[in-house]
């Protein structure tokens, strides 16, 4: 059982649901300062998605929560001669490690997250200040524990553009993911309009949003492969490949939310056909998170 836990296999699960955690946080952020503004004039429908998009926090904080765990009993394992010795190790691995401050970090970044989900701060305005700490903390601590921190060349800008590839990635999918969760059902009885201004609100975030994704992603492309033909002759080249399909099927997904689905919203007010494809292009985004999370573990090219 305690080995299935400290799999490689396990080791990318894990992976993949910090980041699908942190990138729900950030979405949240995101949703509550741009998207939720349009049902300022709907107070009811305001309150309940404000209700739902709690909910998602707390649920996002929840797991945020069971993935630092986890991801402490794997590390403590690493360090101990066999896995099941993993206790003795727990002290030294939190408090004389790199990895170890990252850790307490994330914790941190965490409890603050939790803070403004939870019912004192009900009041958006009063929820953003933690959130926001806690957002932007959680989404820079990827890039200190990977390949960005320990970059040869560029380590400082590596890991600053890391931290924004991670912070965009959350603003476009995140956002898109509490809006399918906690918007939409909401959107559909609200007053017509309500859906349109939310699509609008949403659409230029996603776009300012891919392009940042797209350029700092290439940034780093570009630091780790070194060479072109890295990109088809290594196991780092073909596991970025595999990434960027899956980003195709994410961006062509949005590209026909964005051309085709909100001007048909705006015409007739019907939103659920935006359900629809929001939902197609949040399971292929789920395969891209899985696929990066392999990809920051397989070793670069330099290394292999
Ligand atoms: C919405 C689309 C994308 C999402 C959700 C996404 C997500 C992520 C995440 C969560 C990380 C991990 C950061 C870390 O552990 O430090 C990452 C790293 C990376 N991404 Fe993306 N990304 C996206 C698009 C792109 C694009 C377009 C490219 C290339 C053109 C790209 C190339 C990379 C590279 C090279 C890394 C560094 C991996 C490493 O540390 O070895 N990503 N991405």
């Amino acid at each position: 059982m305690l080995e299935a836990l400290v799999s490689d296999a396990a080791q990318a699960t894990v992976r993949a649901l910090l980041f699908a955690g942190i990138m729900t946080v950030v979405g949240a952020l995101c949703f509550a300062q741009r998207v939720a503004p349009a049902f300022d004039g709907d107070p009811a429908g305001a309150q309940r998605v404000r209700g739902r998009a709690q909910q998602v926090l707390r649920l996002a904080t929840a797991l945020l929560g069971v993935v630092l765990a986890w991801r402490l009993v794997q590390q403590a394992a690493a360090f101990a001669d066999t896995p099941g010795e993993w206790p003795s190790q727990v002290s030294l691995v939190v408090t004389q490690t790199t990895w170890g401050t990252g850790w307490l970090v994330q914790g941190a970044a965490v409890l603050l997250v939790a803070l403004s989900a939870s019912p004192a701060f009900r009041p958006m305005g009063r929820q953003l200040v933690p959130l926001g700490i806690g957002a932007l903390a959680l989404a820079v601590t990827p890039a200190l524990s990977g390949h960005a921190v320990g970059a040869p060349r560029l380590a400082p800008l590596a890991v600053t553009l890391d931290a924004l590839h991670v912070t965009a990635a959350g603003a476009w999918l995140g956002t898109l993911f509490v809006i399918v969760v906690a918007a939409l059902p909401v959107a559909r009885d609200a007053a017509p309009g309500i859906g349109a201004d939310l699509l609008a609100r949403f659409s230029s975030l996603a776009l300012a949003s891919g392009g940042i994704v797209a350029i700092t992603g290439l940034f780093a492309s570009w630091l780790h492969l070194e060479t072109l033909p890295a990109l088809w002759t290594t196991a780092y080249g073909l596991a970025l490949v595999r990434k960027l399909v899956a980003l195709g099927g994410t961006a062509a997904l949005g590209a026909y939310n964005w051309r085709v689905v909100t001007p048909r919203v705006r015409a007739t007010g019907d939103i659920s056909a935006l359900r629809r494809s929001a939902l197609i292009e949040l399971a292929i985004a789920t395969a891209l998170v899985v696929l990066t999370a392999v990809l920051v573990a397989t070793p670069l090219p330099a290394e292999g």
